[in-house]
């Protein structure tokens, strides 16, 4: 009170605002880059990050904060122990091992498999409430292994194809020379080598483009089609080739999902859900990418997106290779 002399008869603070928090889990290149896009959005209340490398951790903390004067009002805290993510709203998971150039995503499980199964529990333990924001990768068998900690379903997301989507949007975009945010377009399945684009429900400002071209008897143009879509699955590849990893991309991917989270904006986005039962997809729980509306909630529903029967097919492929993953190492 050494600034301001207090208003007599003024009512105190009010005590029912929710204080808002999310806690980041990892403080490499994918966290920072998901805690920076955070703080621009005015998301939260609180921001904790938590790391096992504790200089690391209190450098970008630091650095973070210092950048007070140019953001929104956000209270920052970092520490080693797991108290400081206590009555987080949203705890976003980036912790583990990274791929080498060539290296597929998959690989990584053995190193990261561990790992998350000291991470989960803490979270839990401090945050019961909360909803777990899977990215580290194989994104999709690490969503299922934090469900297998016995959280709710609908409070486990992995970030899976959103970014896959968003890539796919870019390229579409690019493609017709329009903007990425009037491409309405879905890569669903694993985020992944597997993926599934679904070219049937391509939309362009409304306007659906696979019947458009071809009511225009524009020539269907499958192999550009084609091509596009190994782009997408290259993408991670290629850019982890040109600087080590990738970091941009997914923190506004994963903002995104926090914030459609955070302010109940029951937007549809292609992630990581279980979708055991989901277009015939019955050998057994995994989590793949299916477009689901998110909310305050985490998963309020899935879309009855229309699938082609190649589609469904290549969904079913991308369930096996999960599936196979998950049996090998009996989780
Ligand atoms: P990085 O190596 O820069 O950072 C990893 C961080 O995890 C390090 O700061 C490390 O100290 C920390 N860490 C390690 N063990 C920990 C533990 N037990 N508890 C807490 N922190 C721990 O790696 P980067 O580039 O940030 O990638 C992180 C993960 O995100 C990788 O698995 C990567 O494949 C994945 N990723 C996922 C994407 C997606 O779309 N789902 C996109 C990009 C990356
Ligand atoms: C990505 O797609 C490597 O999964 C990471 O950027």
């Amino acid at each position: 009170q050494v600034f301001f002399k207090s208003i007599s008869n003024a009512d105190p603070p009010s005590q029912t605002n929710h204080h808002t928090k999310i806690s980041v889990i990892g403080v490499g290149n994918v966290g920072m880059a998901i805690a920076q896009t955070i703080l621009t959005q005015d998301l939260v209340d609180e921001l904790a990050l938590v790391d096992v490398n504790s200089d690391k951790l209190r450098g970008e903390m630091l650095d973070l904060q210092h950048a007070a004067a140019f953001l929104p009002r956000t209270k920052i805290v970092a520490s080693v122990d797991y108290t400081v993510t206590a009555g987080s709203d949203l705890c976003i998971v980036t912790a583990g091992a990274r791929q080498n150039p060539g290296e597929s995503r998959l690989n990584l499980l053995q190193r990261n498999l561990a790992m998350y199964k000291s991470i989960v529990p803490e979270l839990v333990k401090y945050s019961p409430e909360c909803i777990l924001l899977i990215v580290s990768n194989p994104v999709d068998v690490l969503t299922y292994v934090a469900w297998k900690s016995g959280f709710p379903v609908n409070r486990v997301i992995g970030s899976g194809t959103n970014l896959d989507s968003s890539r796919f949007r870019f390229l579409i975009a690019d493609h017709l020379d329009v903007n990425a945010q009037d491409v309405q377009a879905y890569i669903v399945g694993e985020h992944g080598d597997s993926s599934v684009a679904l070219w049937s429900s391509i939309s362009v400002g409304g306007i659906p483009v696979l019947s458009f071209l071809e009511r225009q008897q524009i020539a269907f143009e499958k192999d550009t089609l084609e091509k596009i879509h190994k782009q997408v699955v290259q993408s991670a590849y290629e850019v982890i080739n040109l600087k080590g990893y990738t970091s941009w991309a997914i923190g506004y991917s994963v903002a995104n999902l926090a914030f459609s989270i955070i302010r109940d904006q029951r937007r549809i986005h292609p992630v990581s859900i279980l979708v055991k039962g989901f277009y015939g997809i019955d050998g057994g729980d995994v989590f793949l990418s299916l477009p689901a509306q998110l909310g305050r909630s985490g998963v309020l529903g899935v879309t009855n997106v229309h699938l082609t029967d190649e589609e469904i097919q290549q969904l079913r492929n991308s369930a096996e290779t999960i599936l196979e993953v998950q049996n090998q190492l009996g989780i």
